[in-house]
């Protein structure tokens, strides 16, 4: 028997935790969701709180969702403090550039608001969830890629003094009585309709979603809130992770606990096409942080769909296309000059800038950007590491 499931909401196109497919139409996922759009007026409000120009992320509706952004801010506003947690399930050695999204903008963030992040490693949930054989992918490798990722996310360049990082398979006894209460609050029903899963499933992905449940929760962070059960949480994460957390402000209520807030951004495309999100299994899609520059080169002019004209006098005549041309997509991520990416969008549209051309701004974009974050990454000692990942008390105002 078919069984309904979360994959098949709309036309071809799925957006699940594990899963996004087809041309996503994002106002529509607002409405599907039921989250709220980040207005200009919210992005405003940012920029007026943080005393600074908001993200560039933000500027460009990169960040488009949300869930009770005003109460944070209002939290804030009114001299609360607040806490972020993000996270990365740890499914490749290296991180790829759509990874890195939501550690660029939580990075902001943490400047910007001056709080502390947790950010958690879920090595459990990838090793539950893995479609390969568990001995040739036993749980030590996923810890492992772990504490590989930590490396870049720490290259990312997050305060040692306002940052926790944890791996569940480590810190899991802290989380553990906040897992319980929520597992207790969830029934399989539930989950199955909010995640698909089917009776077949391991019991261990059927329990996990309490575990990335529990630090939204300022209780499963002694060290850090010490008994403090009501500090607001903000988590900024792909649109994908929204399930999670909606299941996670269902509960919330049912414990006396505060409702996480949210906030969401679009999938960074594939190098193929503006369809899905980048993928680490497929080494072609993605650029990776450990590409060399005559690899990230390489893979730009191979690979980077263009919406290019078929001869260059086609493209003289009708110009290119921007709403397809990932090169020009990528520029929208990585460009923080407002003004140059706006040149480079009058120029390739109608014309003037031909394909190899935008390939090579990007290629120009990308190369020192990735120099910096491997320079960063390769300075992270195992102490460094080891410090960061320490349960400890933190400098927060
Ligand atoms: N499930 C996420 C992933 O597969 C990792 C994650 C855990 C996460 N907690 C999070 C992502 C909080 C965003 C916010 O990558």
């Amino acid at each position: 028997m078919a069984e309904a499931s979360v994959e098949d909401n709309f036309n071809g196109v799925a957006v699940t935790p594990w899963q996004v497919t087809g041309a996503v139409d994002y106002d529509k996922l607002i409405a599907e969701f039921g989250t709220a759009p980040l207005t200009p007026a919210l992005v405003e409000r940012v920029e007026r709180l943080t005393g600074r120009k908001a993200h560039h992320f933000l500027r460009r509706g990169i960040f488009f969702s949300h869930r009770d952004l005003d109460q944070i801010l209002n939290a804030y506003e009114a001299g609360e403090r607040f806490y972020l947690y993000t996270g990365r399930g740890p499914s490749s050695e290296a991180l790829h550039l759509g990874h890195l999204i939501p550690f660029i903008f939580t990075k902001y963030l943490q400047d910007a608001f001056k709080v502390p992040l947790v950010i958690q490693l879920t090595d459990d949930e990838k090793f539950l969830f893995s479609k390969h054989d568990a001995t040739l992918h036993p749980l030590d490798a996923y810890i492992q890629l772990g504490r590989e990722n930590a490396k870049d996310i720490i290259a990312c360049g997050f305060d040692a003094e306002k940052t926790f990082l944890f791996a569940d398979s480590n810190y899991i006894g802290s989380l553990y009585p906040n897992v319980v209460r929520i597992q207790r609050a969830v029934s399989f029903n539930q989950v199955r309709g909010i995640f698909g899963f089917q009776l077949s499933d391991n019991i261990g992905k059927i329990a996990f979603p309490a575990v990335q449940a529990a630090p939204a929760f300022s209780s499963s962070f002694p060290h850090l809130f010490g008994g403090d059960a009501q500090v607001p949480c903000l988590i900024p994460c792909a649109v994908d992770q929204d399930p999670y957390f909606r299941m996670t402000r269902d509960v919330a209520p049912r414990l006396g606990y505060r409702k996480p807030a949210l906030i969401h951004s679009k999938f960074f495309p594939p190098l193929q096409g503006a369809e899905g999100k980048m993928s680490a299994s497929d080494p072609n899609s993605a650029i990776f942080l450990s590409d060399s520059p005559a690899q990230i080169r390489k893979k730009v002019n191979k690979y980077a769909f263009s919406g290019g004209r078929d001869t260059v006098e086609e493209h003289r005549l009708y110009g290119g296309d921007c709403s397809r041309d990932i090169a020009y997509q990528y520029l929208t991520f990585f460009m923080e000059d407002d003004e140059r990416l706006e040149e480079i969008r009058q120029a390739y549209a109608s014309g003037r800038m031909l394909s190899g051309e935008i390939k090579a701004e990007l290629v120009q974009c990308l190369q020192p950007m990735l120099a910096e974050l491997q320079a960063k990454r390769q300075a992270v000692t195992e102490s460094d590491l080891n410090r960061f990942m320490q349960p400890r008390p933190m400098s927060i105002s």
